[in-house]
């Protein structure tokens, strides 16, 4: 494959293809991580929502397909305690559909599978040493950043603003990815606060980041083909990490409804959304969505308010009904190509290459 303008991000992490698969906790498992990194690009394991256990099978067996550099992903948010009025409070806008599908409102939800990076997954981190860890909502402390460093992991993180940018690139960052509005999933915001009027989009955001830092940037978010990762180097990223558009690949852990909706969805039906998890995040709007949300006034912190809707969740889709189900997605979601992820890889790479004209 020829070279591409901007090889500062391939260098970095010693890959191929500046093409990174966007961590997707819950649906990025290892056949898409290695599938992806085999091909030349960056797979990363989402670990949030793994236990250190989990995470650590799930990089073994990573490395049972493929030596080439993987990243390890981490949420680095706040870890709230359960508030029992604020827990209350949310069951109680959502009391009608308890009722209509017969849930016990009063039976102990769940509790959250997702966790904030700590010196347990710092340990892990030490122990498998992955080429690259990368962050959503902010970094851990100077000390865990100087152990990640120390095993010669370069580390980046998502960024939403410019601020955010610089504040990352001042801790320590090896690269940024700046995550636009039209991304799938969390925003990643952590200085913004969660205001969504102010979300900047990914073709204003790409090239304020790339002024305000001398790290590389990877511009996240409605990258789908080889038309967006063009745009984003011309934009100055030096390269793009790419969620929903993997999602449909066979590899991906992604059950039938949520194929499906990804089927059927088209631009504008994604929304910014609260009432999933307590943070706003971009998925395909269902019924609790277009009834309580986008933007709940309030529900529970980040990440309680998907275990009192855990309930709900599971009966529902028992009976067949996505009424509660997350399917988070970019607003680029119509423009996937359904293939395996080596061939999608490879392809996005040659025809962007292509497209670029080098
Ligand atoms: C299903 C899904 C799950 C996601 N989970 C994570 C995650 O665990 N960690 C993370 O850093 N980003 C996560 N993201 C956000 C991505 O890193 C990235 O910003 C986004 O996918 C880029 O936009 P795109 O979906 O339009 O390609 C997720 C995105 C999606 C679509």
């Amino acid at each position: 494959m020829s070279s591409w303008p901007d090889t500062r991000l391939v260098e970095l992490f010693g890959i191929e293809i500046p093409i990174v698969l966007a961590p997707m906790a819950s649906s990025s498992g290892p056949p898409l991580v290695s599938a992806v990194s085999h091909a030349g690009g960056l797979g990363s394991l989402p670990c949030a929502a793994l236990s250190i256990d989990q995470a650590r099978d799930a990089f073994t067996k990573i490395r049972s397909q493929t030596s080439l550099p993987v990243s390890m992903n981490f949420f680095c948010h706040e870890q709230p305690a359960v508030d029992a009025q604020q827990a209350s409070a949310w069951r109680e806008q959502l009391r009608s559909y308890f009722d209509e599908f017969g849930v016990d409102m009063d039976a102990p939800p769940p509790a959250s599978p997702i966790r904030s990076f700590g010196a347990d997954y710092c340990a892990l981190v030490e122990e498998l040493k992955p080429a690259v860890v990368s962050f959503h909502f902010g970094l851990p402390d100077v000390s865990l950043m100087a152990r990640l460093h120390a095993t010669g992991a370069k580390v980046i993180a998502s960024a939403t603003t410019v601020a955010e940018a610089r504040w990352l690139e001042a801790r320590g960052c090896d690269a940024i990815v700046a995550q636009g509005f039209e991304a799938g999933g969390h925003r990643g915001s952590f200085l913004a606060g969660t205001a969504t009027a102010q979300q900047v989009g990914t073709f204003a955001l790409v090239p304020q980041v790339v002024d305000a830092v001398n790290v590389p940037v990877i511009a996240a978010g409605g990258v789908a083909d080889a038309r967006g990762i063009a745009a984003a180097f011309a934009l100055g990223a030096s390269g793009v990490q790419i969620g929903t558009a993997y999602l449909s690949c066979p590899e991906s852990s992604l059950p039938a409804n949520y194929r499906e909706a990804l089927r059927h969805a088209g631009d504008d039906s994604t929304v910014l959304t609260n009432v999933f998890t307590g943070r706003p995040a971009r998925g395909i709007v269902t019924r609790v969505v277009a009834e309580i949300g986008p933007l709940a006034a309030q529900t529970q912190p980040f990440p309680l308010a998907s275990t009192t809707l855990a309930p709900l969740r599971a009966k529902a889709e028992s009976l067949g009904s996505n009424d509660f189900s997350p399917f988070w997605a970019g607003q680029a979601a119509a423009l996937a190509c359904v293939m395996p992820a080596f061939e999608l890889t490879r392809r996005l790479a040659s025809e962007a290459l292509e497209r670029i004209g080098v």
